[in-house]
């Protein structure tokens, strides 16, 4: 296949490979923090393993991290949740996601999903058999996601609806009213809601995070994952949850048990120590990705590129069609020339080839540096406005 034939996954996959030939690449497209885990949450593993942890855990996770994470999700999230039968300890976001979509999803039901979107619960679909009906958003409006659009695609055949506030690639976050009106179509036609908060902590400006579980009607026909990944910088440690009704949890932990068993009991006790103890790490970064989301949106500015607002995540998603170039092949130029690389849109949607994702995911300094040499290629394009 050629270079420029590839697409999502894959596609990403072999422009990060070039970036990594190059020994003064600059990602700027990444998706993992650039921080370390907490050193509190690094000693808590030290210690369980000083401790010889080394057995097997039940398939939904260790009691004590359990009742963590259901303080934690009445905590953050104002959802009730009973730690012995409605939370799964999970291998990530990753798992969780793949474990919600198995748990609701059969051959032939259709789940309604707001587009562009987090890539993996399409390919989760695809083992389902399920079928992805898009309800396409757009930067010209922040990616927001219509209540009337959705309802005009609901089916006989439609069993869920995907719900991630804040969105990766786009950023953009489900205010209460709309989230309130979502429950109502779910209500109105019988959907279970698959609700991912893996970027609940980063919102910006006035923008809020609001748990569809934590609304009336919501908790029933939700199932809601999170992970320490973003928020701790705990990317590799692949430690996340689900919470949702007993009866959908007892068919998760079935699934849990049959893909990987329990999770690794090291990255559990980290986990744990990472939910119970100081809160200041994760200030710090979600502090410092709202500094860094100022430099990438005036560095955007002054390219001329227009964008979504973020709202909140990690990322800014941007439209690059005034350039007359699609996505994959401007990454490819500015990674050739500049070693710089953003994510094409494409990696995400095919349909999304005018945008790249942008991240705030490096030291300021970098992402300043990676932010001038994009501008040098972008200075030289013939563009047309
Ligand atoms: C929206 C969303 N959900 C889930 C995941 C998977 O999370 P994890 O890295 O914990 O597997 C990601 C990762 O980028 C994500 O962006």
């Amino acid at each position: 296949m050629s270079k420029q034939k590839k697409q999502g996954t894959n596609l990403l996959y072999q422009l990060i490979a070039e970036a990594r030939s190059y020994p003064d690449t600059i990602i700027l497209g990444r998706g993992d923090p650039d921080f370390d885990t907490p050193p509190h949450i690094v000693a808590a593993a030290k210690e369980a393993m000083v401790q010889n942890h080394g057995e097997f855990t039940p398939p939904e996770g260790i009691a004590p991290l359990r009742e963590a994470i259901a303080n934690r999700v009445k905590r953050i999230n104002n959802i009730d949740v009973d730690p012995a039968t409605e939370i799964v300890v999970t291998n990530g976001g990753q798992e969780a996601l793949f474990l919600m979509v198995l748990a609701v999803l059969a051959k032939g039901d259709e789940m309604v999903v707001p587009e562009p979107n987090y890539n993996t619960y399409h390919d989760s679909m695809k083992f389902a058999g399920a079928v992805k009906v898009s309800v396409p958003t757009s930067a010209d409006n922040d990616f927001y996601i219509d209540p009337a659009e959705v309802r005009k695609v609901i089916t006989p055949k439609t069993r869920a609806l995907l719900l991630v506030s804040p969105n990766n690639p786009t950023a953009g976050v489900i205010s209460e009213p709309e989230m309130k009106e979502m429950i109502k179509i779910a209500e109105e036609h019988d959907l279970m809601i698959l609700a991912d908060d893996i970027y609940d902590l980063f919102v910006y400006d006035d923008f809020k995070h609001v748990s569809p579980a934590s609304l009336p009607g919501g908790k029933e026909r939700s199932l809601t994952l999170n992970a320490l990944s973003k928020a701790y910088a705990m990317t590799g440690w692949r430690l996340g949850w689900i919470v949702g009704p007993a009866d959908l949890m007892a068919r998760v932990k079935e699934l849990k048990a049959a893909v990987s068993g329990g999770t690794s009991i090291i990255s559990q006790y980290a986990g744990l120590a990472a939910l119970t103890g100081p809160e200041e790490p994760v200030q710090m970064m979600a502090d410092t990705y709202k500094r860094r989301r100022r430099v990438v949106l005036d560095a955007l500015d002054e390219m001329g590129i227009k964008y979504g607002v973020p709202q909140g995540g990690q990322f800014v998603f941007a439209d690059i069609s005034f350039t007359g170039m699609d996505s994959a092949e401007l990454a490819q130029k500015i990674l050739s020339e500049q070693h710089v690389l953003v994510y094409p849109g494409s990696a995400f949607d095919k349909s999304r080839a005018q945008y790249i994702r942008m991240t705030f995911l490096q030291p300021e300094e970098k992402l300043r540096e990676g932010l001038e040499k994009m501008k040098e290629t972008m200075s030289k394009l013939q563009v047309s406005r």
